[in-house]
C-alpha cells in the first residue's frame, strides 16, 4: 500500500511537471510568436518610416503606437502631398490673377474711354445711406450709382451749381451721370430723404460755396448741406 501511493504520487508529480512544463513551453512559444512574428516587424517599419525616437518605448506601447501612427502617418504624408500639389498649382492661379489684374485695368481703361477720358466713381447705396456721402471729382468724370433696388437721386433746387443741368433718376435703377459744370451738387433719395439719405458730388472747385452757404435749408436736407459745406471747406 505504501509503495503504491508513492507511485501515484511519483506518476502524477511527473504528470503535474510534464503539464507545467508544456504550458510553460506553450506560452513561450506563444509569446515568442507574437513577439518574433508581430513586434519586429512594426519595429523595422518604426525604424525605417517613423522617427527612432519612439523605439525606446516599451515593446508592447510601441507597436500599439505604430499601429495607430502608422496609419497617421500614411494620412499625414498623402495630406501632404495633397498640400504640395495644391501648393504647386498655385502659380498658375497667380499668373491667372495677375491676367485678371492686368484685364481689370484695361476694363477701367475702357470704362474711362467710355466716359469720354473721365474716371468713374462708384457710389453704393447701403441701407439708406449713399457710401461715400461726399464725392470729389474733375469736371468729366463720372459717378455711378449700384445697388439702388429701392433707390433714385434726385438733385436739390438751388443746391447745384449756376448751369448745371438738374436731375432725378429713374426709381430703383443703377444710374450713372457725367458732370461737366464745377462745383458743389446736393442730391437726395426721394423716398429716404427723411431718413436723412442723400449725397454730396463736388465737381473740380467749389465755386458755389457761398451760394449755397446763402441758403437756408432745413431738416434732412440741412444735414447735408452742412456736410457738402464742411467737405468743401476742407479743400
Ligand atoms: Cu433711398
Amino acid at each position: 500500500m505504501y509503495k503504491k501511493n508513492a507511485i501515484t504520487v511519483a506518476v502524477i508529480l511527473a504528470i503535474v511537471a510534464a503539464l507545467v512544463v508544456f504550458l510553460v513551453t506553450s506560452v513561450f512559444v506563444d509569446d515568442s510568436e507574437e513577439r518574433y512574428g508581430q513586434v519586429p516587424a512594426p519595429q523595422s517599419e518604426t525604424i525605417t518610416e517613423q522617427e527612432t525616437a519612439a523605439a525606446p518605448e516599451a515593446p508592447a506601447a510601441v507597436e500599439e503606437d505604430s499601429a495607430s501612427a502608422m496609419p497617421e502617418n500614411d494620412m499625414a504624408a498623402p495630406a501632404e502631398q495633397a498640400d504640395e500639389m495644391e501648393t504647386a498649382p498655385e502659380p498658375e492661379p497667380t499668373v491667372s490673377d495677375e491676367q485678371m489684374e492686368q484685364a481689370q485695368p484695361q476694363a477701367e481703361d475702357q470704362a474711362s474711354a467710355d466716359a469720354e477720358g473721365g474716371e468713374i466713381h462708384i457710389v453704393k447705396a447701403v441701407g439708406l445711406k449713399y457710401d461715400p456721402l461726399v464725392v470729389k471729382i474733375q469736371p468729366g468724370d463720372t459717378v455711378a450709382w449700384e445697388n439702388m433696388p429701392t433707390h433714385d437721386t434726385n438733385s436739390l433746387e438751388g443746391l447745384i451749381p449756376e448751369g448745371a443741368e438738374a436731375w432725378h433718376s429713374p426709381l430703383g435703377e443703377n444710374y450713372q451721370r457725367t458732370f461737366t459744370v464745377e462745383g458743389i451738387y446736393v442730391y437726395k433719395c426721394t423716398p429716404h430723404i427723411g431718413a436723412g439719405m442723400g449725397g454730396v458730388i463736388i465737381v473740380g472747385n467749389p465755386v458755389n460755396l457761398e451760394a449755397i452757404k446763402a441758403k437756408d435749408v432745413s431738416g434732412a436736407e440741412g444735414r447735408l448741406v452742412r456736410k457738402a459745406i464742411a467737405a468743401a471747406e476742407e479743400m
